[in-house]
């Protein structure tokens, strides 16, 4: 199961491998942020607080635009991260501003 938090709701929905987080989240009706969905903008950006092996490597783009540190520090793009298989993961959206 995947815990989406948005702007003001969570939801829990199930894991549909190949989407990303924000597609899940779009799906579900959670207010996640978003505006260019390529990897440019952040507002996608979130905290993965749980099942981060679940989902893809970080895109060129997610390099780009968290860097090493905010990777690290277990931060991904919404528009970018896709979830590769089933199991339980958390992700909460943290925008910038
Ligand atoms: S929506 Fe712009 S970086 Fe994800």
């Amino acid at each position: 199961m995947l815990t989406l938090t948005g702007r003001t709701l969570t939801k829990t929905v199930e894991i549909e491998p190949g989407l990303t987080l924000l597609e899940h989240a779009m799906k579900a009706g959670v207010d996640w942020n978003f505006n260019c969905s390529k990897g440019t903008c952040a507002r996608c950006r979130c905290s993965v607080a749980a099942g981060a092996g679940l989902l893809d490597e970080p895109t060129d783009a997610e390099w780009d635009r968290l860097g090493p540190d905010e990777l690290d520090g277990g931060f991904r793009l919404g528009c970018q991260a896709k979830v590769l298989k089933q199991g339980e993961l958390k992700a909460v959206n943290r925008t910038y501003f």
